[in-house]
């Protein structure tokens, strides 16, 4: 049965190459088109009708191709330039592996497009519905977490870090940004069954604005510079008031954080993690990306604790700037901008509730407590021990050049929520611009006395949970891989 339709499919493959053959110079004009459209793309696709069945085309519909496609894909994808979309062949029922698409000219390419814009709009798509110029770098990776979280990566591939990762059943949304008209793929993910009715779709339990974020990642796959908006460049940051500000943090931010910010607001007795001791933090010299996220959007935005709302909502995005306006004006961090100490009792002084004296497993102990040799670099650590299981782990990776330097611009730069370096400092000292405001401090990976006896799996199991209570947050975002760079990097710092 299979041969047979394989067959069909194959056939038809054969008449569009004789017609490419015989076509010579083409005109690239409406008729054009329409003869080449007729004449054998209908073979397999349609161009008008009602949505139908995967099960019941040859190929995917092309009754609104005048709206979905960015015009430069579909050029190189009729003129044989672009990688196929359906790894296992669009009727995976029939054939195994997906043949070669036929392969036109690119003037025949072009007037094909120019036909579909004309004929094949889709008047269910409101042109301007998708704004792809106001998508955040948190929103797209928050649209990627959505993507995986609404099963999405079950059945489409996507390009993770490099490879192609997910289910290869339906249509590759690897290249998807350069391939789909936003607005369309806007209006498709509002209800897919408009489209693919009864072919293995999903309906996802998704709210508009979940919606919008996995459009804002797909938009941005496959599209190297793509180019993420910075709502701190907006207006409403150019006519910040700190004094509006000042109001702000008074009505909103002091019940937690204190209304001189040391973190001694009346809520915050009851909370662990304890609020963030905004006296003791350089306001001025914390890059604005994590400054806007844990405001706008909350803790759990950069790893933190869910007891940070998000304010988003509540004061908008003027007041948003305003009370980063009043932060930054107000809060210099504590003089010299020294780091946080390494004995318990300054630490304790930073963040009394927060004592780095809280127990800790008898191994994890014995390892702070330091041994003979000239170790004052040992700190007190907090972080819990990992489970046996990642104990035993070791690097799979070899600390090769590159390896190193991957995990380097990790650790100094794009580690996201937040650079290591903001805390863990750009040697690795433990004395970065926000070292001083932690309590206990961001351990010293320069400290070897302290860190060889930290195992592998140890520093793989905190950096992917985090040490909660403290500020180390989690960074679960990171693949394993990166985890491993980054642990190769900072076992380079010992000194
Ligand atoms: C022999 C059958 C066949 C013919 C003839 C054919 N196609 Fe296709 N076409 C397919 C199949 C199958 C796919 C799915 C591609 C894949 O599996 O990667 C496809 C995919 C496409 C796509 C992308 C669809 C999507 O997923 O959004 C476009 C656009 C397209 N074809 C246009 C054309 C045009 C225009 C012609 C005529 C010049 C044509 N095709 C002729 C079988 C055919
Ligand atoms: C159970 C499998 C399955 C899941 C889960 C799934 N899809 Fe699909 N998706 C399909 C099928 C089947 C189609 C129909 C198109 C086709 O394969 O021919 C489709 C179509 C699409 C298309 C349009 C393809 C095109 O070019 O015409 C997009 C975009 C898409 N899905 C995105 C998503 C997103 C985003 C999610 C997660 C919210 C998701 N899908 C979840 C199976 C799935
Ligand atoms: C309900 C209590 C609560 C309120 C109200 C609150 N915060 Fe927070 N905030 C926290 C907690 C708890 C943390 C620490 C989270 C952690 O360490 O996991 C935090 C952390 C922060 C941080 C992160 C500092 C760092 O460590 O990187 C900033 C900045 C911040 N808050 C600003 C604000 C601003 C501005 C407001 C008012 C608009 C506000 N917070 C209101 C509880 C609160
Ligand atoms: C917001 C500040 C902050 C950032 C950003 C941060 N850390 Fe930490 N980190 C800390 C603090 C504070 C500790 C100490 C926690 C403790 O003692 O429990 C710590 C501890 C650690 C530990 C020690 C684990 C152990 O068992 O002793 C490792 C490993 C670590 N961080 C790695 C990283 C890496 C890698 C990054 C970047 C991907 C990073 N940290 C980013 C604050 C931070």
């Amino acid at each position: 049965m299979n041969m047979r339709r394989g067959m069909v499919i194959g056939s038809a493959f054969i008449a569009l190459m004789g017609l490419m053959l015989s076509s010579g110079v083409s005109a690239s004009d409406q008729s054009r088109a329409k003869e080449v459209l007729q004449q054998t793309c209908i073979q397999c696709h349609r161009l008008e009708g009602k949505p139908d069945s995967r099960f019941n085309l040859k190929a995917p519909d092309l009754i609104w191709a005048g709206s979905k496609y960015r015009r430069p894909w579909l050029i190189g994808w009729l003129t044989g330039k672009e990688a196929p979309l359906y790894a296992k062949g669009y009727r995976w029922d029939l054939t195994e592996v997906s043949s070669k698409h036929p392969v036109v000219t690119d003037s025949d390419a072009n007037a094909i497009a120019d036909y579909f814009a004309e004929h094949n709009k889709d008047p269910r798509v409101t042109v301007g519905a998708f704004d792809v110029s106001k998508v955040t770098k948190y929103e797209a990776d928050f649209g990627a977490m959505a993507f995986k979280a609404h099963a999405c990566l079950g059945c489409h591939t996507i390009n993770e870090d490099g490879k192609i990762i997910g289910g290869p059943q339906s249509t590759a949304l690897q290249a998807s940004g350069q391939r789909y008209d936003k607005d369309w793929l806007y209006r498709f993910g509002l209800n897919p069954q408009d489209f693919v009715p009864h072919s293995g779709e999903f309906l996802a339990d998704a709210t508009d604005p979940q919606l919008r974020a996995v459009i804002g990642y797909l938009m941005s796959q496959g599209v190297n510079d793509f180019k993420y908006y910075e709502p701190w460049t907006s207006a409403e940051f150019d006519k910040a008031s700190v004094s509006r500000g000042k109001t702000l943090y008074k009505e909103y931010c002091s019940q937690c954080h204190g209304a001189t910010g040391k973190g001694d607001g009346p809520a915050a007795s009851g909370l662990d993690p304890k609020p963030a001791i905004h006296a003791n933090i350089p306001f001025e010299k914390l890059p604005m990306e994590y400054l806007y996220n844990v405001i706008n959007h909350g803790g759990p935005a950069i790893g933190k604790s869910p007891n940070m709302p998000y304010w988003n909502l509540t004061i908008g995005q003027q007041g948003v700037a305003d009370v980063i306006a009043y932060l930054k004006a107000t809060f210099k961090g504590v003089p010299n901008g020294a780091a946080a100490s390494t004995t318990p009792a300054a630490a304790t002084s930073v963040m009394p509730t927060k004592a780095a004296a809280i127990a800790v497993p008898a191994g994890v102990t014995a390892i702070s407590s330091g041994g003979g040799q000239s170790d004052a670099c040992v700190q007190p650590r907090k972080t819990v021990k990992a489970p046996d299981s990642f104990l035993a782990m070791t690097n799979p990776l070899s600390a090769s050049a590159e390896v190193l330097q991957a995990g380097k611009t990790l650790f100094q730069k794009s580690a996201k929520p937040a650079a290591c370096a903001m805390c863990h400092g750009e040697k690795g000292d433990g004395k970065g611009m926000m070292g001083a405001a932690l309590a206990p401090p961001p351990r010293n990976f320069t400290c070897n006395a302290m860190m060889k006896d930290i195992p592998d799996g140890q520093l793989f199991w905190i950096i992917k949970k985090g040490s909660p209570g403290t500020g180390m947050m989690s960074f679960s975002g990171l693949s394993d891989d990166k985890v491993w760079q980054l642990i190769h990097y900072i076992r380079s710092l010992a000194r």
